[in-house]
């Protein structure tokens, strides 16, 4: 099956970089969101986010004529042969998922396929609570189309894409999990990832929806879970004279089994993703009577590491009561502007709470940050401005920009030179002479 013409519903990072990469492989590609403002804004060639090459790629295919955009799904359906719902999958104030974008996109498309006589293929890319492809998207199509599976295709297909390098996992992925009811779906999406892979087609698992859907949930928990296996071993050695988390993260990424991916420590996991992914998951849990304990713990202790944070920075410079404090890096992680469930963010709510004087930097995420931020701190436009006459700086997203600090920086531009380091970037011998304390780190001088 020849499935050319892509329909991509929802233009946030996971659908606008696919819609981005399909077009610059040749497929013909229709973009399509809710929010108009986004719409016209990608129709000029600007990216809403920051990724990576995006928007060179951007203005690539909107110039050949590969990437169109829309806002009516009718235009959307009739153009193409296969649609991806990627749209977003919010929390509700309970951590549970709110599945009405889902439903929306699937009942808008289920009215347009009702007179539709070619085949079309529906692949779900949003992140479900397992059950949904099958309990939600396929009743919603069906109920909307009047057709039945095999008159349509569906599949919910999983995305692993890390923000800021999204396009690159979508060019090069681990591998491809494809979840279908029906033979002719599962292969119809294959071909298609084969046309689009070409030679270099990545490992594939074809399963039901259900498990694809628990795949995506599991993966991210298990991450998440690795993060704060290693935290919760910062904290054991910040208490032992001589021990550093990140010669043990070292030692034990060595072993094959444990690998040293996603081994360090730091102020713990934020984004759009492992936040809303581990607690949705225990929800879900919940709400079929099953308990998580491995993934309590893995929030619980993601959460500690901001007190634990707070208290290195109290005992470095004797309470930040009062203290000017520089806060270096604001988005979630380095490379993305993204600023949404960023540890840092959190970190100097807490630090505000007690009475710090708050100055922050980024290369990226100021904008966004001061969406949140408002007026509680003072914005830097450089790492110097932000160091000016502070008490104690604080890394916090480790920005390549921020691995060149030096002590004689801080010694010059600081009213007294002190420094946490949150994310392990710096090594502590050369920041000897001042007060210096590190997430992890056994033999702080302070
Ligand atoms: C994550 C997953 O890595 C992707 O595979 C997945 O597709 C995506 O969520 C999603 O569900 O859409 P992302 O949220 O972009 O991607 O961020 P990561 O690079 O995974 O980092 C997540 C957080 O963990 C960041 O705050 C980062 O600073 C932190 N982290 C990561 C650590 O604290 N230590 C590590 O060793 C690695």
């Amino acid at each position: 099956m020849h499935l050319e013409r892509v329909a991509v519903v929802g233009l946030g990072y996971v659908g606008l970089s696919l819609s981005c990469a399909l077009a610059s492989k040749g497929f013909k590609v229709i973009g399509l969101d809710k929010d108009y403002e986004k719409v016209r804004m990608i129709e000029k060639g600007l990216t809403p986010i920051y990724e990576e090459g995006l928007d060179k790629v951007l203005g690539e295919v909107l110039d050949n004529g590969n990437l169109k955009l829309t806002q009516s799904y009718e235009e959307m359906i009739n153009w193409t042969d296969i649609c991806f719902i990627c749209v977003g999958t919010p929390s509700r104030p309970d951590g549970s998922i709110d599945l009405s974008y889902v439903e929306d996109a699937s009942r808008m498309i289920g009215k347009c396929l009702r007179n539709k006589k070619k085949y079309y293929l529906v692949v779900v890319r949003s992140t479900i609570p397992p059950g949904t492809t099958v309990n939600v998207v396929k009743k919603v199509i069906e109920e909307e189309s009047g057709k039945r599976l095999t008159d349509y295709g569906l599949c919910f297909n999983p995305e692993f894409l890390r923000e800021g390098k999204a396009l690159q996992d979508i060019f090069n992925p681990d591998r491809i999990v494809i979840g279908c009811l029906d033979e002719t779906s599962g292969e119809a999406l294959l071909d298609f990832y084969k046309s689009f892979h070409g030679d270099n087609v990545p490992p594939v698992l074809v399963t039901t929806p259900t498990n694809a859907e628990l795949i995506k949930y599991a993966n991210n928990a298990f991450l998440a879970m690795k993060i704060s296996f290693i935290n919760m071993i910062s904290q054991l050695c910040q208490n032992l004279p001589g021990a550093d988390v990140k010669v043990v993260a070292e030692g034990i990424g060595m072993d094959k089994r444990i690998g040293r991916e996603f081994l360090d420590a730091g102020l713990g996991w934020g984004g759009s993703c492992f936040p809303k992914d581990t607690i949705g998951l225990l929800k879900f849990g919940e709400s079929i009577g099953v308990r998580l304990p491995i993934l309590e713990a893995t929030i619980e202790v993601n959460d500690s590491q901001i007190s634990n944070a707070i208290a290195l920075a109290e005992k470095l410079v004797g309470g930040v009561y009062g203290k000017n404090i520089a806060v270096l890096g604001l988005a979630f992680k380095p490379g993305t502007d993204d600023v949404r469930e960023s540890r840092s963010i959190r970190l100097i709510e807490k630090l505000l709470e007690r009475g710090a004087r708050v100055r922050v930097h980024d290369p990226k995420a100021l904008e966004k940050s001061r969406e949140v931020l408002k007026n509680k701190v003072s914005y830097a436009s450089c790492i110097e401005e932000c160091l000016q006459n502070a008490d104690l700086c604080i890394l916090a997203t480790e920005w390549s920009e921020y691995k060149g600090l030096k002590r004689e920086m801080l010694e010059k531009l600081m009213k007294h030179p002190a420094l946490l380091d949150c994310r392990r970037i710096y090594d502590p011998r050369e920041f000897k002479g001042i007060k210096f304390a590190a997430i992890g780190l056994g033999e702080p001088s302070i």
